[in-house]
């Protein structure tokens, strides 16, 4: 049983779901009416999760697909009601959200690979990505009402599909098999303290934390931008509050949006 307040301790396990996130999203429609306003059920509390040990469409970010073999890893979704967060400061959440899974992962008797967080929000262990995280925000006019984490990570399974482009598990990193209940109450922790640190106003620390761990931040990589398609050289500086990735480039510091730039390789 993990040790926390909120988080996990309304816990929904199925053997399989189409998507976590998409049942975290049908719980909370559900407990609104049509009418948007009469609650026809209540709220799920804060901190549900719902895992699933194999989902038929698991989701990825821009539009790509999660897979996940069944039973070998960790796929689940949280839902959180940060509506104490402003909108234009979102990306806090997203870069708690990283750092525990970092957290976590960093406090197990770890091989020598260093883990990091590539931006905007999945975990690396290596050059090799070990976990991802989607988050979906429901707004209504300027607040943030209810927001769904879904994680996957990637713990006992040793092969991949061979279109993923550098795919890595813990057990592939670490060289040996991990206990996924001990390792989801590990993650339910780490999550809460993250979210916790952000709802007392420590947004600075966390993007602290967040910066100093960032792939490649400081060294010379190759990035293209998307709109051209062209290819040019930057160091990673950091992020903005709005979550842009800082890259110092030969025409000074530019700041990008997730969609506007690709990580290609290193120099
Ligand atoms: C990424 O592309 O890096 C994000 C992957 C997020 C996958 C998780 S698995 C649990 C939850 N349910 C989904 O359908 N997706 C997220």
């Amino acid at each position: 049983m993990a040790n926390t307040l909120f988080v996990g301790k309304v816990y929904l396990r199925f053997d399989e779901l189409s998507s976590t996130n998409d049942f975290a999203g049908e719980l909370l429609a559900s407990s609104v009416s049509q009418t948007g306003n009469i609650h026809s059920k209540s709220k799920p509390a804060e901190g549900t999760v719902i895992r699933a040990d194999t989902q038929s469409a698991g989701r990825g970010q821009f539009g790509s697909r999660w897979e996940s073999q069944t039973g070998k890893n960790l796929t689940f979704s949280v839902i959180l009601y940060p509506v104490w967060l402003e909108i234009s400061t979102q990306f806090h959440l997203s870069m708690a959200m990283a750092l525990a899974l970092h957290d976590a992962v960093s406090s197990l008797p770890s091989g020598t690979l260093p883990v990091r967080i590539k931006w905007p929000n999945d975990l690396y262990i290596g050059d090799r990505k070990t976990a991802g995280i989607l988050i979906q925000n429901s707004i209504a006019g300027t607040e943030i009402q209810s927001v769904i984490v879904g994680i996957g990570m990637n713990i006992n399974q040793l092969e991949f599909d061979p279109v993923l482009p550098n795919p890595t598990s813990l057990a592939l990193s670490f060289g040996q098999n991990f206990d996924l209940e001990q390792l989801d109450d590990l993650l339910f922790e780490c999550i809460e303290r993250r979210y916790l640190q952000l709802k007392a106003g420590h947004r600075a620390a966390i993007q602290s934390a967040f910066e100093a761990l960032l792939f490649r931040r400081g060294v010379e990589s190759i990035f293209t931008e998307t709109a051209t398609g062209q290819v040019f050289a930057g160091i990673i500086l950091g992020v903005t509050d709005a979550g842009q990735l800082r890259v110092l480039t030969k025409q000074g510091e530019r700041a990008f949006s997730v969609k506007e730039i690709h990580f290609k390789s290193e120099v």
